[in-house]
């Protein structure tokens, strides 16, 4: 078995900060030893990574992505040969992407579609939600069966009418059945009824600009929708997670379910907390570049986003990675902002911007880890496997320089899109060195992994339930 020691950084996870030296054996983290302890191991090891001025964290989880999404008419530009291996630039070790039951099939048929695209072709570990589209006995039946194969989590739209959406009683029966499987349910709260009536209102009158995506996707919409969300598992006794919050209206829901004891949990992305409504009236279509649902918000909404993230009512970011070349498919909906490929890439950037949320006083540096790496493993049954550095948990480790200046741009990103949704961003602080299960996948600016390399996760059911 293979021996790293990655020495003298600062290793930080969700509960502590502590100079230790990280003892790897094989694809496990052995222990974390003292200096002395680690000097007689030395040279029995492999490798000795030295880490000196650098944060060593566990690698990123990210719980919301969609490689090759089919979406709009096209599909996500990045595949998961290459959005994997742009997680990996960025410090992410585990993606959870999103399967899709499609309406008329079942939902076994479009997890083993995706199975197929990510098999032999991720360079990071990667695991997968079920997307149900069409709540049928035979679905909920499923349903127990993809539990039982580690796909433990459901996602289900409130929006998007006559394409991923469930009314009512749909969703009601697939969270009755969540209760009793043990599975968490994922809704994109959206009222996408009332918004195709604003949508449509707004066309007749001209409006087809990217910035009315904004207006008719009102914040008030989110609410409502995350309001019934949220008593439809209630009345289910099913665990709720709300994906990409973004409006204060919004968080206020989800304070108040949880504050009532519930099982109830938010996530938030980047692109709330760094961009705004003011991204999409960008003018000469580039509003285009930020259409995503739940839209971007008046900048008003951020710091709801950031307090709610701080008292943990908001308790993961993820990002929602869901790109589209701004050239040839952002462009669908030139002349009809309900046309354009709803999503952002970010799933590089998520690392770097909530590093520079520590530097700007938003968060701490345990709150970067919990968020990013700690909550997601935890909510969605990897840890402690994934998200942590622990004796026993795998080695999917972090090496980040704190004080290195980047950039971000779509001219240094790995991405498989032409633009960058933070384009001339500054940030303090990069990855340096990224292992995977022991093995290092990226240093120093140059990718050392391969696709393939990354395993599905099978994974177990939510740590946080009261
Ligand atoms: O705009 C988005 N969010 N696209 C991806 C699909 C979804 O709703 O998450
Ligand atoms: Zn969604
Ligand atoms: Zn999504």
């Amino acid at each position: 078995m293979t021996r790293t020691l990655i020495r003298g950084g600062l290793v930080i996870t969700a509960t502590e900060e502590l100079r230790a030296d990280v003892l790897v054996e094989g694809e496990e983290v052995a222990a974390l030893l003292s200096p002395q302890a680690s000097d007689e191991l030395a040279a029995s090891a492999e490798t000795v990574i030295d880490a000196s001025g650098h944060y060593v964290i566990p690698g990123g989880v990210d719980a919301h992505t969609h490689m090759e999404m089919p979406f709009g008419g096209t599909f996500a530009s990045d595949t998961f040969e290459t959005g994997t291996r742009a997680a990996a630039w960025g410090g992410t070790t585990t993606i959870i992407d999103f399967a899709i039951q499609s309406v008329g099939k079942s939902a076994r048929e479009g997890l083993d579609t995706w199975h197929a695209k990510a098999d032999g072709r991720c360079a990071i570990d990667y695991g997968f939600h079920m997307i149900l589209s069409d709540i049928n006995d035979q679905t909920l039946k499923e349903m127990d069966a993809l539990v039982a194969e580690g796909v433990t989590s459901f996602k289900m739209f409130m929006a998007y009418p006559g394409v991923f959406y469930s009314d009512d009683g749909r969703i009601l029966r697939a969270m009755q059945q969540a209760a009793d499987n043990g599975s968490l349910m994922m809704m994109h709260a959206e009222n996408g009824i009332a918004i195709d009536v604003l949508v449509q209102q707004a066309l007749a009158a001209g409006n087809t600009d990217p910035r009315f995506h904004g207006q008719v996707r009102h914040p008030l919409l989110e609410a409502e929708a995350t309001h019934r969300a949220i008593q439809l598992s209630r009345v289910a006794g099913c665990p709720l997670y709300i994906v990409h919050v973004s409006a204060s209206e919004a968080i206020d829901e989800i304070v108040r379910a949880r504050d009532g004891g519930s099982n109830v949990f938010g996530e938030t992305c980047p692109q709330y907390l760094f961009l705004s409504a003011d991204d999409l009236a960008r003018p000469d279509f580039e509003g285009a570049k930020y259409v995503c649902s739940t839209p971007l918000r008046p900048i008003e909404h951020q710091a709801a986003l950031w307090r709610a993230l701080r008292t943990n009512d908001l308790s993961v970011v993820s990002t929602d990675h869901c790109p589209f070349c701004f050239n040839d498919q952002k462009e669908l909906g030139r002349n009809d902002f309900s046309k354009i490929p709803n999503g952002l890439p970010g799933v590089e950037n998520r690392m770097d911007l909530l590093h520079q949320a520590v530097v700007d006083g938003h968060i701490s540096r345990r709150r970067w880890v919990e968020i990013a790496c700690t909550t997601p493993a935890r909510m969605f049954g990897l840890h402690p496997r994934k998200g942590t550095i622990a004796p026993g948990s795998d080695a999917d480790i972090v090496i980040y320089d704190p004080q290195a200046q980047q950039v971000l741009s779509a001219r240094t990103h790995h991405m498989n899109v032409d633009y960058n949704a933070y384009e001339g961003k500054q940030i303090t602080g990069k990855v340096r060195t990224v292992l995977s299960r022991g093995e290092v996948v990226l240093d120093r600016g140059e990718f050392t992994g391969r696709a393939g390399r990354g395993r599905f996760q099978q994974r177990g059911t939510c740590e946080y339930l009261v």
